[in-house]
């Protein structure tokens, strides 16, 4: 029986494995199993700090969810430290997730944010929904193991096509001719991917990540402005989103 109540559980840690030079794929067992669109996170609690951290969700099957993780400050280096058979504390579901109701897609993951478009190729292709998938990273040494990709650039030219994503993305539109894009990734991929939506009127969602505190919608702690009926309006990233409609979100720089 799924539970979706997103009460905090206990999971444990099946493997740590690093994927790439700067990232780890954590895969954990849960008791409980959780429904999980492709776009949600789970928050984790690192042991000794106070506020839960945010990952989405890169893969969910029988019981068992993978994350994809950077290396960055406490949390990151507790989630690190973890061995196969230890016992954490996880939330979630959080967050709304992508809408999946679209027929022909273009994926685009830049970075990190390649692992919660990973999990909707996976969902997509479950639902039979044709999509391309493209990634950007720095180099070869960034590129996850643990992702299949139609496509991949990086920075330097050392896999794939040279050049980031970005300059590419107009080509692939014009080629593919999607009805959708989903992005995830740094900001200014995500506000071009908006902006290319709109100058071919292609719909856009957009995965957005604000450092988070509270992770459920109370402290207000990770609001963005959307553009929403005429009026420019508050959106907490953790609970209204954190997708949200390319064209709806105002962005800032
Ligand atoms: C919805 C959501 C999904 C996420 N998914 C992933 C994921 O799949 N994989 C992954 O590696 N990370 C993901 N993150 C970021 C992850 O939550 C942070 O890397 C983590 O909380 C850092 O914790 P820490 O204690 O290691 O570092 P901290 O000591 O908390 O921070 C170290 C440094 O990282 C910066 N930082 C912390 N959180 C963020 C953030 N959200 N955005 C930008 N900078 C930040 C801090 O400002 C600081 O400079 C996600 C964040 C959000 C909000
Ligand atoms: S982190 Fe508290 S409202 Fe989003």
């Amino acid at each position: 029986m799924v539970n979706n109540n997103k009460k905090i559980q206990k999971a444990k840690v099946l493997r740590i494995e690093k994927v790439s030079k700067s990232t780890h794929l954590i895969e954990i067992e849960l008791n409980n199993p959780v429904d999980i669109k492709a776009g949600q996170f789970i928050s984790i609690y690192c042991d000794g700090l106070t506020l839960r951290r945010p990952f989405s969700v890169f893969s969910n099957e029988n019981n068992k969810i993978g994350i994809l993780f950077k290396e960055r400050g406490k949390g990151t280096e507790y989630i690190k430290s973890l061995k196969p058979n230890s016992i954490i504390d996880i939330a979630g579901a959080f967050g709304n997730g992508f809408d999946i109701q679209y027929k022909r897609a273009l994926l685009v993951g830049a970075g990190i944010g390649a692992a919660p478009i990973s999990f909707l190729k996976t969902k997509l292709d479950k639902e039979g929904i044709e999509n391309l998938f493209v990634a950007g990273f720095l180099n070869k040494d960034e590129v996850p193991s643990c992702i299949d990709f139609h496509k991949v650039y990086t920075d330097d030219g050392s896999l794939g096509e040279k050049g980031s994503v970005l300059n590419y993305a107009a080509l692939l539109i014009n080629e593919f001719q999607p009805e959708i894009i989903y992005a995830c990734g740094p900001h200014i991929v995500l506000k071009t991917i908006a902006e290319l939506g709109e100058k071919y009127g292609i719909e856009t969602q957009v995965a957005m990540e604000k450092v988070m505190a509270c992770g459920i919608g109370v402290c207000r702690g990770c609001v963005i402005d959307v553009k929403r009926n005429g009026k420019v309006q508050n959106a907490t990233v953790c609970k209204d989103g954190p997708v949200f409609k390319g064209n709806e979100v105002v962005w800032n720089a």
